[in-house]
């Protein structure tokens, strides 16, 4: 069992293979936080804890004048606001009489094996054997608010899966202003640093690190989705760590909607870290009796630097968060017609790509934008998901039944959230879509946004949707969401609940999700929102692929991935090989590092396949023979960073090793070329020291030369030339 309860000493210990978690309830209830970090057996940590008065601090009625006791300056597992804790709150409620206090104090607690799911949320998933959880419950004696903290032990892969669910217990009804998924304190000061993904449509997921300071840092998204501007996902480390060394701390919020990750370091040089869903704009009314689920926390460890972290972080989501079949099998090889054609295309054009994407072995043939209503731009008729009959004379079933006979599979693009202005469904239903009566609404790309919280919406859209996956046998849709949210205002709640509608927009978006998968558990799923702007934990639940950018430039997309890699696994990220010049850069790069690029992740092609010469569609041919042999080890095998992509200048190298060391690939892409160069040279990783490696060119190294003399390559040339180079470990 990955977890203690010391009755004697009130001390709770989480072990993981690397990591301790620790908690203690002190002699007046509160629930401190001791440790989290680098594995420490048979020891109580509290002693990291030490009380002093800090001077003019807030003391509790209880503390009958001991003025070491104050919520401000003691390590909280969950904080509250209102009782004399002046740091980031995770929980601010006001009670009948409008005040807002919580005073959180220890009641019991419950250790089980297994993890039971999250009430109408994405959350990690384990058996018996996988997984322990600890439930802790905390009271407020005055308002009867009861907050079950729960810590989900994942001891394989160092990772904890916290949340808290909040009850009402009492008689009045309580407002939740603010309900955070978790709190951590540590309880000594330590010189840490914070890594941040931050982007924009098209440049997604670029790392930034920065040294934390006193006050507060924070990320967030106020725009209804995760966003392509700050991820649910960060890194905090030692100021020292690197790929390879050092303590460090992931924390992926599994949540797609608003979010704040926010590090704040304190008066005497300690460090309070929060996460959840973001408190702007929201509020949630909790009757007695009822209970709010706040959502869940995926908190991973490494003593070995951020290469380990990913390696354990994107590993436990493969096996314990994505669901379906495209968990451990390959997705279909796919063609985009998005651009390709965008909107200009009927059913002979599509079919000539479909002919020329069997003839070099691609399985399934993706129909974006434009296939619906009126839609000939992206001014009209989202909402209107009936096909268009101009374009599909017989129809998707017709078209998809033409598909199969040329042997492929037929996905469709859809974006369910949305509703154009002009289009039947806005005529119809006006009141569906989300809006301030006496304000008119802001569009976005010409498009409003539905109340995905109604479950009108919520059945009309299963009704369209599950239909056209039967009536066409779909094998996958593209879910599409194109915009922020503005005018949130939903009809169904009353003006003192409004608070409640960006969360249960997201809710609806996932019951929506959950029972399309329920009806259809084959069906593939890619998330997609602009691109990467909701590549998020929570996502992932539903959707083993997610685009990860519309910017489809090999060159940039090595950024994109290389930023993606840190949290997200490799095998769920949409990729494709485009045409060049590249139609968002207008950059030129040779087709095999494009397609070397796209191989990171779910591998696919995104251009007009009937313009190819012979030359490049035996290249396209080999390329999808390569990826079938080799998909597994790029998708499923460990995945190395071997230079930093965003910031090195002369070439970006990456590695994948399979799981029993036995087969590794080397991939490298000059970025520039420079005459009379430096050798290029990168140290391996994750191979067996002692065990002889053979390359593909019959070379002999030992794994200890390739990891620690490092490969020295010939000079390449060219610009963004590539090499592939493979490693079979010989018996
Ligand atoms: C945005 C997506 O990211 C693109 O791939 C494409 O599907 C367009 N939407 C279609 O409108």
């Amino acid at each position: 069992m990955s977890i203690n309860y010391c009755e004697k000493e009130r001390v709770f210990t989480l072990q993981t293979q690397n990591a301790t978690y620790q908690m203690i309830v002190d002699s007046h209830g509160y629930l401190l936080h001791c440790y989290y970090g680098a594995k420490i057996e048979r020891q109580n940590l509290s002693y990291c804890i030490q009380p002093q008065d800090r001077g003019f601090a807030a003391n509790p009625p209880d503390a009958a004048g001991d003025r070491t006791l104050s919520p401000d300056t003691l390590p909280q597992e969950y904080s509250t606001f209102g009782v004399g804790d002046f740091r980031e709150s995770c929980l601010d409620v006001r009670d009948k009489n409008g005040g807002v206090a919580a005073d959180l104090r220890y009641g019991s607690y419950r250790i089980y094996p297994g993890k039971k799911p999250l009430n109408g949320l994405p959350a990690a998933y384990g058996n018996e054997k996988d997984v322990d959880t600890l439930e802790i419950d905390l009271r407020d004696e005055v308002s009867g608010l009861v907050v079950t903290l729960r810590y989900s032990v994942f001891a394989q892969w160092d990772v904890i899966a916290r949340s808290a669910e909040i009850f009402n217990r009492g008689t009045g009804v309580l407002i939740l202003e603010r309900a955070l998924s978790c709190c951590l304190d540590e309880p000594v000061p330590a010189s840490r640093d914070i890594l941040t993904f931050y982007g924009r449509h098209m440049g997604e997921r670029n790392l930034e690190r920065m040294p934390l300071r006193h006050g507060k840092f924070r990320v967030d998204s106020m725009r209804g989705a995760s966003s392509p501007h700050y991820n649910p996902f960060v890194i905090l480390c030692d100021s020292a760590a690197t790929e390879t060394a050092g303590n460090c701390w992931a924390f992926s919020l599994v949540y797609s909607g608003n979010f704040i990750a926010q590090a704040e370091v304190d008066q005497i040089d300690t460090l309070r870290f929060v996460m959840g869903i973001a408190p702007q704009n929201f509020s949630w009314e909790l009757k007695p009796g009822a209970s709010f689920q706040a959502p869940e926390v995926l908190l991973c460890f490494s003593d070995y630097g951020f290469d380990a972290l990913s390696n354990r972080l994107n590993g436990f989501q493969m096996q314990h968060l994505v669901r379906g079949k495209y968990r451990t099998e390959r997705c279909p090889i796919l063609v985009n017609n998005w651009e390709a054609t965008y909107f200009d295309f009927d059913e002979e054009r599509l079919l000539a790509l479909a002919r020329e994407a069997k003839e070099v072995g691609i399985e399934m043939l993706v129909l974006d934008d434009g296939w619906f209503g009126e839609r000939n731009d992206d001014t009209t008729s989202l909402g209107d998901w009936f096909v268009n009959r101009q374009k599909l004379p017989d129809g998707l079933a017709g078209f998809g039944a033409k598909l199969r006979a040329l042997g492929l599979q037929f996905g469709l693009w859809f974006e369910p959230e949305m509703v154009s202005p002009i289009s039947c469904l806005m005529e119809q239903h006006p009141d569906w879509c989300l809006h301030i009566p006496g304000r008119e609404n802001v569009t976005s790309r010409s498009q409003c946004v539905l109340d995905m919280g109604l479950s009108a919406v919520q059945e009309y859209l299963f009704e369209r949707m599950s239909g056209l996956i039967r009536e066409a046998k779909l094998a996958y849709i593209k879910w599409d969401m194109n915009r922020s949210i503005t005018n949130a205002r939903s009809m169904a709640l009353p003006p003192h609940r409004q608070g409640e509608v960006w969360h249960r927009y997201i809710l609806g978006v996932y019951a929506l999700l959950e029972r399309l998968l329920n009806a259809f558990p084959q069906l593939l799923i890619e998330s997609c929102a602009s691109g990467g702007g909701r590549y998020d934990a929570g996502m992932l639940y539903y959707s083993p692929q997610v685009w990860a950018s519309d910017n489809t430039d090999a060159v940039d997309r090595l950024k994109i991935q290389y930023g993606n890699s840190f949290g997200f696994p490799m095998k769920t990220m949409g990729s494709h090989v485009s045409v060049c010049p590249n139609h968002q850069t207008g950059r030129t790069a040779p087709l095999e590092t494009r397609a070397l690029t796209a191989m990171c992740g779910s591998f696919g092609y995104e251009m007009d396949l009937t313009q190819l010469s012979d030359v490049e569609k035996k290249q396209i041919k080999a390329q999808i023979e390569l990826f079938k042999h080799q998909w597994q080890l790029h998708q499923l095998g460990e995945y190395h960073r071997l230079t930093d992509a965003q910031n090195d200048r002369w070439f970006t190298a990456w590695q994948v090793v399979s799981e029993d060391k036995s087969v590794a690939l080397v991939q490298l892409v000059l970025l520039a070329p420079r005459a009379n160069a430096p050798v290029l040279s990168v140290r391996l990783r994750g191979l067996q020291e002692d065990a002889v490696y053979e390359d593909d060119g019959g070379t002999r190294y030992t794994g200890a030369a390739l990891m620690k003399a490092g490969l020295a390559l010939p000079p390449m040339r060219g610009d963004y030339s590539s090499i592939q180079i493979e490693f079979q470990r010989l018996l």
